[in-house]
C-alpha cells in the first residue's frame, strides 16, 4: 500500500509536469487516506497547492492529476471533490488480492543505527514510575525501530554514580540493618538513603540557619571523595550497590522481556569527563564562571536563550550534564549512529534543550531525540503507596497480576489452573505496559486498574480476548474440516474497509518509528479491532458457503497476525486462548 501509495505520488506529479512543465513541480504530490468512504480510499490535494504558482484553475490541474492517476491499473475510478480535491478509488480486486501486503513492512532503517537509552534507573533506589514508563516506552520504541530495519544498540544509562554514593557510604557504616540488607536489600539501601537525608535534615534544623553542612553531610563529602580516588574499601561497597540493584532491576527487566545490549551507567563516563571540559573550555563553547565551568546559551542581544549548563562545580566535581556530554561524544565516536534517542519523564527537558544544544556546538549532526513522556499519576489508594515512597514496579506488576487471575478465574472457569495463571501473566503485565503504550507519551495518564483491566474500550486485553477469539474460530474451522483459509475473493464493503485497515499497518509502524509516538500503533491496533468486530458481527464465516468460508478465514487469519504482529512491538503477548 505505502509503495502504491508512493507511485501515485510520483505519477500525479508525472501528469502534472507532462501537462503544464516540470517548473515548480515537485517530484511527488502528497496522497493521503481518505477520511470518509464516500471520498474513495486517497486522496491527493496537489491541485490546489500547485493551481496558483502554475497560474491554473485548481479543478483543471485536479483533472490532470484524475486523468494521469486513472491510467493505473489498481484504480477503479477518480473524482473530482470539491474545489480541486482529487478522490481516488482502487479496484475491489486489486485490494482483495493485495490484502496480505501489510504483514511486510518497509525497511526505512536499514544501514542506520540506533542508540537508545532508556529505563536508566538509579541504583541503589528501587525504579520508580517514572523508570517503568520509560521502560516500557523504550522498548516498544526499540521493537518498532527493529522491525523497520534500524540496528538498534540498547543502552541503560544507570545512574550509578554521585553525590547519593557518599550519603549511602556514611549510612551503611552508622545504620545498616543486616537482616533486612539480606531480604530486600533495595529496600534497606532506600531506607538508609532516607535515614540520611533525615538525620541530616534535623542536625540543619538544630544548627540554626547556616548554610554550612552538617558534620554528616561533610563526611558524606569526605566518603565520596574517597570512592572517588579509588580507596579500595569504598569501591568495594560502591560496586556491592550496584550489584544488588542490578540484580532487582535484571528481575523487573526479565518480568518484562526488555532486554540491553549496554549497561553504560553514568560511572562508565568517569575517567572522560576531565577531557570533556578540557575539549568545551579549548572549543570556547564553555566558560569559568565565579570559579565554576559552565556553558552558556547567549542570543546576540546578550540574553540568555537558555540558562546555563554547569559542568564543572566550583569544588572541581562533575555534573549530570557533563557525563551527558562525554557519553554523547563517546557514542558518537564508538557506533556513529543517525540517531540517539533519550527516554526520560517530563521534567528533564530544559536539560536535553541545553545538552542537545552542546551537542550541536560540538558538531554533532545526528538527530538527537528526547523522547519525552508525562508523569503517570496514581489516583490514591490504587496501590499501597506508603507515605512519600516511591512505588515500587514489582507492587503494581504482583497486583495487575493479581486481579487479572480472578477475572480470569470468574471468565473462563474452563481454563487450568495452569492455563489461568499463564492468562493471568500475560493479561497483567500487557494491561500494565499497554496503558502506558496506549496514550500520547506526552498527555497526563492516570492510572486505574479498572481502566487497564477492561475487557472493553482501547486495553490490553481487549486486544488479547479478539486475538484469541479470532484463533478459536479458526481452530474451530480446522477441526470441522470444511476447509482452510483460502484466498480474499469479492469483498463485501465491510469486508474491503476490513483489509483497507489491514493495509495500515505498516503506515503506523513507520509513523512509530519516526516519532517514537508507540500510541499510534496502539490506536491502529484498536481500530483493527473494532473494524473486525463490524465484520464479524454481520459476515457468518464458519456457516458461509466453501469460497466465501475460505475468504473470510483468510481474513479472520490476516486480523489475528496483524493483531499479534502489532501487540508483539509493543511487547505485548498474546494467548491461543483465554
Ligand atoms: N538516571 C536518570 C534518571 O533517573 C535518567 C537518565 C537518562 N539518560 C541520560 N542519558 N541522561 O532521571
Amino acid at each position: 500500500m505505502l509503495d502504491l501509495v508512493a507511485e501515485f505520488a510520483r505519477l500525479a506529479a508525472d501528469a502534472v509536469k507532462a501537462k503544464y512543465g516540470t517548473e515548480g513541480v515537485p517530484a511527488e504530490l502528497a496522497i493521503v487516506r481518505a477520511t470518509k468512504v464516500e471520498f474513495g480510499d486517497l486522496q491527493c490535494s496537489g491541485a490546489l497547492q500547485l493551481a496558483k504558482p502554475l497560474g491554473q484553475k485548481p479543478r483543471d490541474v485536479a483533472q490532470v492529476i484524475a486523468d494521469g492517476l486513472a491510467a493505473h491499473d489498481a484504480v477503479a475510478k477518480t473524482e473530482i471533490a470539491g474545489p480541486g480535491f482529487v478522490n481516488l478509488f482502487l479496484k475491489d480486486a486489486w485490494v482483495a488480492a493485495h490484502a496480505a501486503d501489510g504483514l511486510a513492512l518497509r525497511q526505512i532503517g536499514a544501514g542506520q543505527k540506533v542508540v537508545l537509552d532508556y529505563s536508566s534507573p538509579n541504583v541503589a533506589k528501587p525504579m520508580h514510575i517514572a523508570h517503568i514508563r520509560s521502560t516500557i516506552i523504550g522498548d516498544a520504541i526499540k521493537r518498532v525501530l527493529k522491525a523497520v530495519g534500524y540496528e538498534v544498540i540498547a543502552d541503560n544509562h544507570l545512574g550509578d554514580w554521585g553525590t547519593q554514593f557518599g550519603k549511602l557510604i556514611v549510612a551503611w557504616r552508622k545504620w545498616l540493618d543486616p537482616a533486612a540488607f539480606e531480604r530486600s536489600p533495595v529496600e534497606e539501601l532506600l531506607r538508609l538513603y532516607i535515614k540520611f537525608v533525615e538525620e541530616d535534615k534535623s542536625a540543619d534544623d538544630a544548627e540554626g540557619n547556616e548554610s554550612d553542612a552538617t558534620p554528616l553531610l561533610k563526611e558524606a563529602r569526605a566518603e565520596l571523595v574517597k570512592l572517588q580516588q579509588g580507596d579500595a574499601e569504598n569501591v568495594a561497597l560502591w560496586k556491592r550497590f550496584i550489584e544488588v540493584s542490578l540484580k532487582e532491576f535484571g528481575r523487573i527487566y526479565q518480568r518484562l522481556g526488555v532486554e540491553f545490549d549496554h549497561y553504560y551507567g553514568e560511572s562508565h563516563y568517569n575517567d572522560l569527563l576531565a577531557g570533556t571540559v578540557e575539549r568545551l573550555l579549548k572549543d570556547g563553547i564553555a566558560e569559568e564562571s565565579r570559579g565554576a565551568i559552565a556553558v552558556f546559551f547567549r542570543k546576540p542581544d546578550g540574553t540568555d536563550e537558555l540558562p546555563p549548563l554547569l559542568i564543572r562545580k566550583a569544588d572541581g566535581g562533575y555534573l549530570y550534564g557533563t557525563t551527558d556530554i562525554a557519553g554523547l561524544l563517546y557514542r558518537v565516536d564508538r557506533w556513529n549512529p543517525s540517531r540517539i534517542l533519550i527516554v526520560t519523564d517530563e521534567r528533564q527537558q530544559l536539560h536535553f534543550k541545553q545538552f542537545f544544544a552542546v551537542g550541536r556546538r560540538l558538531g554533532i549532526t545526528c538527530s538527537l531525540e528526547h523522547v519525552w513522556f508525562g508523569l503517570m499519576r496514581l489516583p490514591e489508594g490504587t496501590i499501597s503507596t506508603r507515605e512519600g515512597k516511591q512505588i515500587g514496579l514489582e507492587a503494581l506488576l504482583d497486583e495487575a497480576e493479581r486481579r487479572a487471575l480472578a477475572v480470569a478465574t470468574e471468565s473462563s472457569p474452563e481454563l487450568s489452573d495452569a492455563e489461568r495463571r499463564e492468562v493471568a501473566r500475560v493479561v497483567g503485565i500487557g494491561a500494565v505496559k499497554y496503558n502506558d503504550l496506549s496514550k500520547d507519551r506526552q498527555t497526563l495518564v492516570t492510572f486505574t486498574w479498572d481502566k487497564a483491566l477492561s475487557l472493553q474500550g482501547n486495553t490490553a486485553p481487549y486486544l488479547q480476548y479478539a486475538y484469541a477469539r479470532i484463533k478459536s474460530i479458526l481452530r474451530k474451522a480446522a477441526a470441522d474440516g470444511a476447509g482452510e483459509p483460502g484466498k480474499v475473493t469479492a469483498p463485501t464493503p465491510v469486508e474491503r474497509a476490513l483489509i483497507m485497515r489491514l493495509l495500515g499497518f505498516p503506515e503506523a509502524v513507520e509513523q512509530v518509528a519516526r516519532s517514537a509516538r508507540p500510541h499510534v500503533l496502539a490506536d491502529y491496533l484498536y481500530e483493527l479491532a473494532g473494524a473486525f468486530s463490524t465484520f464479524y458481527a454481520d459476515h457468518p464465516v464458519l456457516k458461509a458457503e466453501p469460497a466465501v468460508r475460505a475468504s473470510r478465514l483468510r481474513l479472520c487469519a490476516l486480523v489475528a497476525d496483524t493483531l499479534q504482529r502489532g501487540l508483539a512491538l509493543l511487547g505485548i503477548e498474546v494467548l491461543e486462548r483465554m
